[in-house]
């Protein structure tokens, strides 16, 4: 097992928070990319909401615009974990472009004696391509550490598992040492800020826009994605600062989240 040291990063190491004061710096979305944005990963987080019956429904009214989604978007539904293997059925039966399966969580440790854990071998089985860890809701209502994280993060990787690593301000570099230097290319990286999630707070895509460019310059991770009350009426101005949203709240209605993905388009 990898164990990390957590040091607290110098200011001029890792000068989010001075860049955010200074909203001189503020790039300008729509003109201003560091990246390339073609490819766009958007997630539906499902936390611990609905049940097979539900999740059927959902899946009936989203396939009627599926076909319409820009196939350079890749959609992951992250169910609970007891929908997962139901979904991994149903995801081959429907084939659904575009549409892969996710999890919101998984083991620190291997396949073994550890009851009640989920590993990443008993999801890889299942097909799942992408994790969400290090969720805020874990690491405050579960105490997740950030040993912890980094165990996961190791243990998804194991399995070809994606990992999606969520950070929020001030502790981004303190969370960021979940991913070891030669993995950050094959994880994503979730900025969700605390106060945007589930509230209906917006974050203004400028702030967001400073926030992202400090984790790509120092991290380099495969894609960086936006998530806290992301919604059809702002996915628009996200995508032109990051490469994807994580979507709860208006993932749940499958109608909600089918114009999300249309107006991301
Ligand atoms: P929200 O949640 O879309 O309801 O704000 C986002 C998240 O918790 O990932």
């Amino acid at each position: 097992m990898r164990h990390i040291t957590i040091v607290k990063p110098e200011p001029a190491s890792f000068a989010l928070g001075i860049l955010k004061k200074n909203t001189a710096q503020l790039p300008t979305p729509s003109t201003q990319k560091w990246y390339s944005v073609s490819m766009k990963i958007i997630i539906a987080n499902w936390k611990s909401n609905k049940s097979i019956t539900e999740a059927q429904e959902w899946l009936a009214t989203f396939a009627r615009t599926a076909a319409q989604i820009d196939p350079q978007t890749t959609v992951v539904l992250a169910p609970p974990m007891p929908l997962v293997a139901w979904l991994s059925e149903q995801l081959k039966v429907l084939d659904l472009r575009n549409l892969q399966l996710g999890v919101q969580d998984l083991s620190p440790f291997p396949a073994g004696s550890y009851t009640g854990a989920t590993s990443s071998k008993n999801l890889e089985a299942l097909g799942v391509q992408w994790a969400i860890l290090g969720h805020s809701e874990r690491r405050r209502y579960f105490h997740e550490t950030y040993q912890e994280v980094a165990n996961k993060v190791d243990q998804a990787l194991s399995a070809g598992i994606t990992p999606i690593v969520c950070v929020d301000q001030p502790d981004i570099a303190q969370q960021m040492v979940a991913i070891e230097e030669s993995n950050w290319m094959e994880c994503v990286v979730a900025y969700e800020p605390l106060a945007a999630i589930g509230s209906g707070f917006e974050e203004p895509a400028g702030e967001v826009a400073i926030v992202v460019k400090g984790i790509e310059e120092q991290y380099h991770p495969q894609a960086i994605i936006y998530g806290g009350s992301v919604s059809a009426s702002n996915i628009k101005g996200y995508l032109e600062v990051t490469q994807g949203a994580l979507v709860a709240t208006h993932s749940l209605e499958a109608g909600d989240f089918s114009s999300l993905l249309l107006v991301a388009n």
